[in-house]
């Protein structure tokens, strides 16, 4: 995803009063661009509801899957997490470009790597404090492999903050009941109410969901 080729467009978010400068391909998979999604639960992450239910994730260990971009990940590296993003291989030179861009922001640490949904967990482990998840749940095929991820990720103090955007077409409603019945059956999963959302960044077609295990 990054080659000589590859053109770029950057896209400037205000995160705890710090500007990230996030690296997009001009063409390319989903992973490419930062989505709606993304913007809701980075900017959630600096909400006084947030602050006030976790005062500080410094020193925190934070796994987020399906990074694309890598942009809320960067984000919680900046409020003092130990963070490794990750996504499929081909991304992995995207989430680097951008984890360089950002270096000198970055409070805790930061690492991509490659995780596929359904491989193995074991390098990632011990379970981590929290798990980040934006727009990856909208491919049918995929959904019992994220949530089997999850499942193995995910120990009893582990906090999975998942955000997702309600769509209507192709089979996105489908993933969505599919993903919701499986997780339903491991996590207790809690709606972020949009009134504790950031009072820009939030949208009534956009979720975020907080779960933990049962
Ligand atoms: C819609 S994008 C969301 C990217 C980013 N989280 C955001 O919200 O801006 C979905 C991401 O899931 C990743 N993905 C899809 N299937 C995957 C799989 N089987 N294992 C790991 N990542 C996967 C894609 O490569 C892509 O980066």
């Amino acid at each position: 995803m990054t080659d000589q080729l590859q053109e770029y467009f950057d896209r400037s978010l205000e995160f705890n009063n710090q500007v990230l400068i996030i690296k997009q391909c001009s063409s390319g998979d989903v992973g490419c661009v930062v989505w709606d999604a993304a913007l809701v639960l980075l900017k959630f992450m600096e909400s006084d509801f947030f602050k006030s239910k976790h005062e500080t994730l410094e020193q925190k260990h934070v796994i987020e899957l399906g990074s694309g971009t890598g942009a809320v990940g960067l984000a919680a590296s900046l409020l003092g997490a130990n963070v490794t993003i990750t996504d499929l291989e081909e991304f992995v030179p995207l989430m680097q470009l951008n984890v360089n861009t950002n270096e000198a922001l970055v409070k805790g640490s930061l690492m991509a790597k490659t995780l596929k949904w359904g491989g193995s967990v074991q390098e990632f482990l011990p379970h981590p404090d929290f798990i980040l998840l934006s727009d990856c749940v909208y491919y049918l095929q995929a959904v019992g492999d994220l949530v089997v991820t999850l499942d193995e990720l995910s120990g009893h103090d582990t906090e999975i903050l998942c955000s997702y955007e309600e769509r209507t077409i192709g089979q996105n409603l489908q993933s969505l009941d599919k993903f919701l019945t499986l997780v339903n059956e491991i996590f207790v999963v809690d709606e972020i109410p949009l009134n504790q959302q950031d009072p820009v960044y939030r949208s009534e077609d956009i979720h975020i969901l907080s779960m933990k295990k049962r």
